[in-house]
């Protein structure tokens, strides 16, 4: 118990740095909460026309999954590998010194999929990079991606690994019920589009 309990809250404060937050401001482009969306991601990152700054806050986001389900991997064992994935996303989700508003998880959600299982993690990223080329859309990459991931996971991890994405897709679902609401009015930005 004292180890799920550490696993789970290890992997959440690695998930709640908040990558994309602490690198505008390094490079001196504002608050990224009032730029475009008001998200911490990579993609809202990208509208203040910073690309390198974006890229990295992807790879930063997305490291800091793979890193908590590795560390937690390896120090409790594989067994508390699904904890720490969906502790990881909440924790990007709701970082507790941004009184808990965080992101949508998609990056890191990639990669606690790398974490658990690289074969998940190549669907979901081709799933990504494909539907966010032809919509140029960056949440119908990501949530097209999501769908992909919890039904490979499924297939293929280890039953709770694959209950762990499954939660994780759900949830990142959730969180983008802005950008669903905007996607269904037509409304959603392209990427490159500014805001
Ligand atoms: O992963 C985030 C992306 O799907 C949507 O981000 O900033 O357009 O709400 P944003």
């Amino acid at each position: 118990v004292l180890e799920t309990f550490l696993a789970a809250v290890g992997a959440m404060l690695l998930g709640s740095i908040p990558f994309g937050l602490l690198l505008t401001r390094a490079a001196g482009l504002g608050d990224i909460r009032a730029i475009g969306s008001g998200n911490i991601g990579a993609t809202n990152v990208l509208r203040t026309g910073n690309k390198k700054v974006a890229a990295a806050t992807l790879a930063l986001d997305f490291l800091k999954g793979a890193v908590a389900v590795w560390l937690v991997s390896a120090w409790f064992g594989p067994h508390l590998a699904p904890v720490a994935a969906v502790a990881a996303v909440l924790g990007h989700c709701h970082p507790l010194w941004l009184g808990f508003k965080g992101g949508k998880g998609v990056a890191t959600a990639l990669g606690v999929m790398l974490g658990l299982g690289w074969g998940v993690f190549v669907a979901a990223a081709v799933t990504w990079l494909v539907a966010a080329r032809l919509s140029r859309i960056s949440s119908v990459g990501a949530l097209s991606a999501m769908a992909v991931a919890a039904l490979v996971a499924l297939g293929v991890l280890p039953l709770w690994s694959g209950v762990a994405v499954l939660l994780i897709a759900a949830y990142v679902f959730l969180r983008h019920e802005e950008n669903i609401r905007r996607l269904l009015a037509g409304t959603e930005p392209r990427i490159g589009a500014g805001k």
